[in-house]
């Protein structure tokens, strides 16, 4: 959600005339998006800021200005505190109003203000005044629904993203057709808790995922479709049956189950069991054989017990992810978690975590090995590490590099892998000689 949010920030500055440069020394503009989730991602950002503080020091030396702002989530969590921390930083907004941008670097400018922050809950919703969005290559993001009303008791979002917004139908199509006609071949469709969708439709009668997923297969010119992050209690029958009629959704779902013991799951107040869950996916594996998974855990919740941990191990056993994020359990300030009691030390939350990563790697290596001697769809998306190589992803996002000429950019070709390791394939575009 932040990559998508980064670039339509972007897209507006872009159309004030600024112009992206990769040397920060070079940039009269530097504007931090942030994220809250853990506490390492928050931290990150006052290191950031501290080292763009140096380069506007030297900038100023030179006679030039540097405006920095921060954007996003760690705003709205830590609102003026961000001033206090870093009081050389210009104006500060949280992920709802965005789209205010233009208008706080106008004040800017023109010198009106200083120290702007911007964390309200707005009555407006920012996707109505973004301009139009643009595709940047062959895969596009785009968010259908933000916020969540889950409250798991580890997570800032329903506090940073406020409750749940659903986009109308319309608007979300209309930005689909203008992504396909910039280029966009897939679309990942984004929300926190994306398949709660309830968008109204033209007539304002509100509709679900399923609906919404069969009205972008029906877009001329889209070739593959996703979704991203969906919420393993609210997957119902009409979008598991989409997955067995849509050839378009892509073959590899995320559906993050966090931990395998249904004690932690209670405590973590997610709305389902161990049970539920392999339910669930069962369910999704009938309707489509070929579907494979991908997941979120955490470790090292408070209280966890080796038998809890044991349990996690055993989900991933049962379900064989062929990807997964793992993190160890960050106490969140005002999160119901973060005074629980039992919180977990350290080093066990490593230990933990190395078992487990141990396991998920060793899961997909075995995933990626399998992709020898097949034959995918492989949609490129950027230049690879070396010259003539193009890299891009097969329908269960692994990453795959080939050679291929800069034209192959944003195409979708054949490609047959010839090797693997962890993290990518070595493939051959299959009609290249
Ligand atoms: N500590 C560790 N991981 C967290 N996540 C969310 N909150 C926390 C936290 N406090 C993880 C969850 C979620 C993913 C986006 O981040 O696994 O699915
Ligand atoms: Fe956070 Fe996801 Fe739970 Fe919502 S469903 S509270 S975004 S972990």
């Amino acid at each position: 959600m932040n990559v998508y949010d980064s670039h339509r920030m972007a897209m507006m500055l872009q159309d004030m005339g600024y112009v992206k440069t990769d040397l920060q020394q070079d940039a009269d503009l530097v504007l931090f998006n942030t994220c809250h989730i853990r506490e390492k991602a928050a931290e990150k950002l006052f290191s950031d800021l501290g080292r763009a503080l140096m380069i506007k020091n030297e900038r100023a030396e030179n006679g030039l200005q540097t405006v920095i702002g921060v954007a996003g989530c760690v705003v709205q969590a830590e609102d003026e505190q961000i001033f206090k921390r870093a009081p050389f930083v210009d104006f500060a907004f949280g992920p709802l109003t965005y789209h205010r941008l233009p208008q706080i670097l106008k004040d800017i400018e023109a010198e009106k203000q200083s120290c702007v922050l911007d964390t309200n809950f707005p009555a407006e919703s920012k996707f109505d005044f973004l301009p139009q969005n643009k595709a940047e290559g062959g895969c596009s993001f785009l968010a259908i629904q933000e916020g969540c009303n889950n409250f798991c008791s580890y997570c800032v979002v329903p506090y940073t993203r406020g409750v749940e917004y659903s986009r109308p139908v319309e608007d979300v199509l209309a930005e689909a057709k203008r992504l396909i006609s910039t280029g966009t071949k897939e679309i990942n469709l984004l929300g926190q808790n994306v398949n709660s969708y309830h968008g109204e439709d033209a007539r304002g009668v509100e509709r679900n995922l399923a609906y919404l997923l069969n009205k972008m297969a029906e877009l001329d010119g889209l070739k593959r479709l996703r979704y991203t992050t969906s919420y393993p209690a609210d997957v119902d029958d009409d979008l598991i049956l989409c997955h067995k009629n849509l050839d378009i959704l892509m073959p590899y779902l995320h559906l993050p189950v966090q931990s395998g013991s249904d004690r932690i799951l209670k405590l973590m107040n997610r709305r389902h069991t161990a049970e539920t869950y392999l339910e669930v996916i069962g369910k999704l594996k009938d309707a489509n054989p070929n579907l494979r998974f991908s997941s979120d855990f955490i470790v090292g919740f408070p209280s966890e017990t080796d038998e809890d941990f044991a349990a996690t191990l055993d989900i991933v056993d049962k379900v064989g992810y062929i990807q997964a994020f793992s993190f160890k359990y960050s106490k969140r300030p005002g999160t119901p978690a973060a005074d629980m009691e039992g919180q977990i030390p350290e080093k066990v939350k490593k230990e933990r975590l190395d078992i487990l990563q141990t396991k998920l790697f060793d899961l997909q290596t075995k995933f990626n090995q399998a992709s020898v001697g097949k034959t995918f769809d492989v949609l490129f998306e950027s230049s690879g590490r070396h010259k003539g190589q193009l890299t891009g992803r097969t329908p269960y996002m692994q990453n795959v590099y080939a050679d291929a000429s800069n034209n192959d950019l944003g195409q979708i070709l054949k490609v047959k892998i010839l090797s693997a390791t962890t993290n990518s394939l070595e493939g051959k575009v299959a009609n290249n000689g």
